[in-house]
């Protein structure tokens, strides 16, 4: 695997790249099975797969979270070359921001929804970051995971909006078997944290079996009440939105999903599933 760790040498081979078709994943490292399952779908679609680590601090709202992140850069490395991933770009904070930079998008309402009103500013510094690596790399497609589900839709508008010439594609949530959503805060949760932490998939899953679209707000109080029960976990949000907008279902939605967001213990955690 070649690794790269200064734009100058990144931009230089990709764009010598000819006729390969480029697959990208950006992570901010602490790989799990969820990370490795979008190398692999980008494995069957492309040529050539590059996978960037790089934690990004202006998508931190809270410095204590940002200065905890795992950092495991050697055992990353080493997953990913045993997953036969092509090109690693890792760069240091500095090679990414000059001082003082400024970024704004006008992402409308996505921005403030959910993720976006416990976060605030959370957005605004994804897609600064995104869209550098994607100026950077210039893949053809990006392979994003259904587990950051309001991500897509926001990384989905800034391509729409600048006119970025890369295709999203979203891979399905990958699990832990007793159905935990894997992810790289899971490392965080004591033994006590981990067994509450199964309430936020089972309410899921209760909610999608027992979705009814005339009766969406009693569902959604019930979940929320299930989560507020279990010991060690406190609710931010449980919503039943359109999968498109993330605003209320309507005749006219396409797509529903049911998403989460709790602490459980310490940790802030969040999951998905598509109802409909
Ligand atoms: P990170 O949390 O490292 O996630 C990187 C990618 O892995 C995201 O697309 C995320 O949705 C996906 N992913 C995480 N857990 C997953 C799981 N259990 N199953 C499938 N896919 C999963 O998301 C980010 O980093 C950052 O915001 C980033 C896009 C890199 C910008 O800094």
């Amino acid at each position: 695997m070649k690794i790269f760790t200064t734009k100058k040498e990144t931009e230089t081979y990709f764009a010598n790249k000819g006729e390969k078709v480029t697959g990208f994943v950006a992570t901010m490292g602490a790989l799990h099975q969820g990370h490795i399952s979008l190398i692999k779908q980008a494995q069957q679609s492309t040529n050539e797969v590059v996978c960037s680590i790089f934690v990004n601090p202006t998508q931190f709202n809270d410095p204590k979270d940002l200065e905890k992140y795992p950092r495991p850069i050697a055992a990353d490395i080493n997953m990913l070359e045993q997953t036969g991933c092509d090109v690693l770009f890792n760069p240091p904070v500095n090679e990414m921001y000059a001082d003082n930079e400024k970024w704004h998008l006008n992402l409308g309402d996505l921005e403030h929804l959910l993720e976006g009103e416990f976060r605030p500013g959370h957005y605004q510094g994804v897609t600064q970051v995104v869209y550098k690596l994607f100026s950077i790399i210039k893949p053809d497609f990006a392979f994003f995971g259904q587990k950051d589900y309001q991500q897509i839709l926001v990384i989905n508008k800034m391509v729409e909006l600048l006119n970025m010439p890369v295709k999203l594609v979203m891979c399905p949530i990958l699990r832990e078997d007793d159905g935990l959503a894997m992810s790289s805060r899971n490392i965080h949760l004591t033994p006590f944290d981990r067994e509450n932490a199964l309430i936020l998939s089972k309410t899921l899953s209760w909610a999608k079996n027992n979705f009814d679209s005339n009766n969406i707000s009693a569902i959604k109080q019930q979940a929320g009440q299930m989560i507020s029960s279990q010991p060690g976990v406190e609710l931010e949000y449980f919503e039943i939105v359109d999968g498109q907008t993330l605003h209320p279902v309507t005749s006219e939605s396409k797509t529903v999903v049911a998403l989460v967001a709790a602490r459980v213990g310490k940790t802030r955690l969040i999951d998905n599933v598509l109802i409909d």
